[in-house]
């Protein structure tokens, strides 16, 4: 084995990515990267002596990933850099440039190193003419969006670099993902996050998608071990090499916070609803079919909307409460 390389390292999934990559792998084989000059240590519990494999990596420079990659030795490339689904929206020649440009400066690094890439594309890779239940793993995209254009034409770009140059990409179409450790990037689905953190500070949140907004969701720990397992798994098996259907729940902020109220009594949620947000979640499936995951390499979430609660609450307590907690000071009484 010889290294690996995650871009946009710093963010919601990569915070949670790195140890489990380290613990797999070994520290001194994962090289951590972001756009982000951040202290390591601040961001990512990295174990000892991982901080000479940190390097400031803007995706968007080819030279600089290419250097990396030589440099590392790297045989595998986690490209995790983007913009989410709402800041996208907000910039979306920005999110071009990095969503598009930054996974293509990665394909040919990969391409002239013979790398392995995971590509994380998302359910907003789908769009309104996309059947909206059970949407099967082959279906009609046409995404509505900046951050849906780039992830559909990013399963693209993989597959025609899998099939013209032979390259070894795999990808998973993520739903939104919930997780204590790190804060979400701006995506559509932040709610679902954002709602914990409001319901033990304040017994409280205002909710920017309406009641019965229904969308996938899963817990952060069976994100990581997709994304892991899906890269171990034996390619000959794997039919849909980079854009794999993956959930583990079809939820709505109702259904959350009724979660949340058999742990919080009193818990009260109320709706503010952005526009701008609603719409990108409107054009959404509502519930994912991921059986061809579970046929071709074994996916099974192990976490439901009960047991992520319960897991998330218990997490969170200690960090927003408890001693050395960050209390609610400077933060939205109201909830965003
Ligand atoms: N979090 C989710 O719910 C979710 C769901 C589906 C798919 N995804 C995809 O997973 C990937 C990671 O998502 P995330 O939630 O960790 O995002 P995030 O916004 O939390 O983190 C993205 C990271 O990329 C970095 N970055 C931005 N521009 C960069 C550049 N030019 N070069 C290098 N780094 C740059 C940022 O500093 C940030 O640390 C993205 O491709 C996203 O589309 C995320």
């Amino acid at each position: 084995m010889r290294n690996i390389l995650v871009t946009g390292a710093f963010g919601q999934i990569g915070s949670e990515l790195i140890p489990a990559l380290q613990q797999r792998y070994g520290a001194e084989h994962i090289v951590v990267s972001d756009i982000r000059m951040v202290p390591l240590q601040a961001q990512v519990p990295a174990p000892v002596g991982a901080e000479q494999n940190y390097e400031q990596v803007d995706c968007t420079q080819p030279q600089q990933i290419l250097e990396a990659v030589r440099r590392h030795d790297i045989d595998t490339i986690y490209h995790l850099a983007a913009l989410l689904s709402a800041v996208a929206e907000e910039r979306p020649h920005l999110a071009w440039s990095i969503n598009m440009g930054g996974l293509y400066n990665v394909l040919e690094a990969a391409r002239q190193y013979r790398c392995r890439v995971f590509f994380p594309s998302s359910i907003g890779a789908f769009g309104p003419s996309t059947p909206r239940d059970h949407t099967p793993q082959v279906t009609i995209q046409r995404p509505t969006t900046m951050y849906g254009v780039t992830k559909a034409s990013g399963e693209l770009l993989c597959d025609y670099y899998a099939a013209r140059f032979g390259l070894d990409v795999r990808g998973l179409r993520l739903p939104g993902l919930v997780s204590y450790v790190a804060p979400p990037g701006g995506g559509t689905t932040d709610y679902a996050v954002e709602i914990f953190y409001q319901a033990l500070r304040y017994k409280h949140y205002r909710c920017f998608l309406g009641p019965a907004t229904r969308l996938d969701m899963m817990y952060m720990p069976d994100a990581i071990r997709a994304m892991i397992e899906l890269m171990a798994a034996d390619g000959g098996r794997l039919r849909h090499r980079n854009a794999y259907n993956v959930t583990a729940m079809s939820i709505s902020p109702e259904d959350l916070a009724g979660e949340i109220r058999k742990h919080i009594p009193g818990f009260a949620i109320d709706y503010q609803v952005d526009p701008v947000r609603q719409a990108i979640a409107d054009s959404w499936p509502r519930s994912l079919d991921d059986s061809v995951a579970r046929e071709d390499w074994g996916w099974a979430p192990r976490f439901d909307l009960a047991s992520m609660s319960a897991d998330m609450l218990a997490r969170l307590a200690q960090k927003v409460t408890g001693p050395g907690g960050i209390g609610p000071q400077g933060l939205d009484p109201k909830g965003s």
